[in-house]
């Protein structure tokens, strides 16, 4: 991949593992844990899609909670967990590799952002919990255009602000359907495949696919 000046990625489950909350709770939830998680994650990004085909916008921490009641009802767990498992969605672990993989691409001088569902304050509550700070140079919130991805208003975002061109911009998701959405748009687009899974039939076909960031420093050699 050559002549990439910027990079931008997805946060909640390219760079933050969003099955870390259950996950650190596995003990008290038991074997159900990771059903339960992938509930929730689904029922949260459903929502979003719903809100935002409806008109109806409320911020990613509020749906990110009602996703969470629906998916505790339905998973029967302890009513009591539910500010544990909310606050440790606010400090969300990154994938191992992500913190040495960021801190070399900044030293390569590569333009680093985050374009993601989460509001602001949550997006900086993720990477300051991580000692992320200072890698970013833009944390992009799509409370900005008040619509959630794949809206193309979200990913137009860099480029409002940047002045390079859609080609010079690699964009990194785990989510499938956010590959095809900035894929679509324009950018050059990298699956982050962690988990050996299928592809989205969206007529639309990832430029790149990795299995974890490491892989991305060598293709930017
Ligand atoms: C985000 C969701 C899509 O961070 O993971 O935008």
């Amino acid at each position: 991949m050559k002549n990439i000046k910027a990079i931008i990625f997805d946060a909640y489950g390219t760079l933050f593992d969003v099955n870390s909350a259950a996950e650190k709770c596995k003990n008290k939830i038991g074997d159900k844990w990771e059903g339960f998680a992938n509930y929730w994650r689904t029922t949260q990004l459903e929502y979003t899609w719903l809100r935002s085909l409806m008109d109806r916008h409320k911020d990613f921490w509020q749906v990110t909670e009602d996703s969470l009641d629906k998916s505790m009802k339905v998973f029967d767990i302890d009513p009591e967990m539910k500010n544990e498992l909310l606050n440790l969605y606010k400090k969300l672990s990154t994938f191992n590799e992500v913190p040495n993989v960021l801190k070399d691409l900044k030293n390569k001088k590569f333009k680093l952002s985050i374009l993601s569902n989460g509001t602001p304050g949550l997006l900086d509550e993720l990477v300051n919990s991580n000692n992320l700070d200072n890698i970013f140079d833009d944390i992009f919130s799509i409370e900005n255009v008040g619509i959630y991805k794949p809206s193309s208003k979200v990913y137009d975002m860099p480029i409002k602000k940047y002045s390079f061109k859609k080609k010079e911009i690699a964009f990194l998701s785990a989510n499938t359907w956010d590959v095809s959405a900035g894929g679509n748009y324009g950018y050059n687009s990298i699956w982050v495949n962690r988990n050996n899974n299928v592809f989205d039939n969206l007529d639309y076909q990832p430029n790149y696919e990795i299995k974890n960031l490491n892989e991305l420093l060598e293709m930017l050699n």
